[in-house]
């Protein structure tokens, strides 16, 4: 069937906008869509550089204000890969002028921000859709689809970690091109909502809603230059963060994210333990689970190590021959292939814009308790005593 050309228009040509893109050339080319994504426009501040963007992965034209971009005619969707601060305000221009949105993690800054993103495109009934593209990792989708099968019995407990060591040297700056990420007005915060957000969708998807966390933080360098100030500032981020939680399921669950874990640079891993079953998973090793069944015959009883690969694994036999790997960026293709797919039968792919809004309840729950120090209750989840 001939395919339906979609006009997207991508804010941001940073590290995920080369994700986005590369996700928009492949996805109706690998996988049976019906619509065929058309790179109309890219936004950018800086004119030059937004044009050599444009050139190198074939975008039609380009806009230096992303607020033209959301009032074009011939744009269908924006998709916003820009730093955190400029998700809330484009999201909600972007769905008041009739577009589909899609969102870089967080949705929002914090909850209040996502709460009103879920509105506007609630409001304008646009399809929507977060990146959380670990959701689409061939492994953890088999992951999802035992755990659905009830193959691990009644959950005891979800273990993540998200570790980086980028951050450690006191002279690196915050602020500005490449270290926004630092400066909290940007950021919002630190690697809670920047890498304990992953873990967190993650573990919503898997395991169900957050009932009450405790948290702590910490801000290992206290002070750093301000890149567009020049000035020393206080620095505001989290550097580190680490909870315990409580699933309304029962299970008791720990996560921790650092960006000063010394030798790790991006090892997101997590693991869950049932009654009858257990399995983990590691971002180094994206294409394995460990998968261990206590229902085996006792005398070859033992963890298997499942290479997720083969033609009746998730989104495999898209790809290449079984035994063939994909990778990182495979992730987003198969997530524009899902938003596409969804799209063609009149809905939003998962997680929409409600699903980045409970993680972000979640993130806001655990900076909360940070500074309480006491366990709070995540809102918008029912805690297990009402
Ligand atoms: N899904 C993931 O795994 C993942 C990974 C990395 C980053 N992210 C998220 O993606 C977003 C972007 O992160 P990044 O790593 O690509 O950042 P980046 O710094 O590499 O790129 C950001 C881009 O946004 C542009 N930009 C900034 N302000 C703008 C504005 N007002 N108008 C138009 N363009 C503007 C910058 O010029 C740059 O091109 C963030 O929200 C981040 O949290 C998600």
């Amino acid at each position: 069937m001939p395919k339906t050309n979609l006009n997207i228009g991508l804010v941001g040509y940073g590290f995920m906008g080369r994700t986005h893109s590369n996700a928009f050339r492949q996805a109706a080319q690998f996988f049976d869509v019906p619509y065929r994504p058309v790179l109309k426009a890219v936004c950018a501040r800086n004119a030059e550089r937004a044009k050599a963007f444009a050139e190198n992965w074939g975008y039609e034209s380009v806009e230096t204000d992303w607020r033209f971009l959301v009032e074009r005619k011939d744009i269908d969707v924006v998709d916003i890969a820009s730093p955190n601060d400029t998700h809330a305000e484009i999201a909600v221009a972007a769905a008041g002028a009739g577009k589909m949105v899609l969102c870089e993690k967080p949705l929002g800054r914090n909850a209040a921000e996502a709460e009103a993103m879920v509105e506007a495109v609630e409001a304008a009934r646009v399809a929507n859709m977060v990146w959380y593209n670990y959701r689409r990792v061939p492994a953890v989708v088999l992951l999802k689809f035992l755990l659905d099968e009830g193959r691990f019995g009644r959950i005891f407990h979800y273990r993540a970690k998200f570790l980086q060591d980028w951050t450690i040297s006191r002279d690196l700056p915050q602020g500005g091109e490449g270290l926004w990420r630092l400066d909290v007005a940007v950021a919002g915060s630190g690697v809670t909502g920047d890498l304990l957000a992953h873990a967190i969708d993650t573990a919503l998807w898997l395991n169900g809603p957050i009932a009450e966390v405790a948290a702590m933080t910490e801000t290992f360098i206290k002070e750093r230059k301000h890149n567009l100030t020049g000035r020393i500032e206080p620095v505001g981020i989290d550097d580190a963060s680490a909870f315990l939680c409580r699933f309304q399921n029962g299970s008791l669950a720990t996560f921790e994210a650092t960006r000063y874990a010394r030798g790790h640079k991006a090892l997101y891993t997590l693991e869950i333990n049932g009654e009858h079953a257990s399995a983990a998973w590691d971002l180094h090793d994206l294409h394995r689970i460990q998968f261990f069944d206590h229902r085996d015959e006792g005398r070859l009883r033992g963890w298997r190590s499942i290479h997720v690969t083969d033609g009746d694994h998730p989104y495999m036999k898209r790809w290449w021959v079984p035994g063939l790997q994909i990778g990182y960026e495979h992730t987003f293709i198969h997530q524009v292939a899902d938003f596409l797919q969804a799209l063609g039968g009149g809905a939003s792919a998962s997680p929409d814009f409600r699903d980045g809004l409970a993680t972000d309840y979640v993130t806001d729950a655990v900076l909360k308790s940070a500074k309480t120090r006491r366990w709070e209750n995540v809102a918008g989840q029912m805690t297990n005593d009402q």
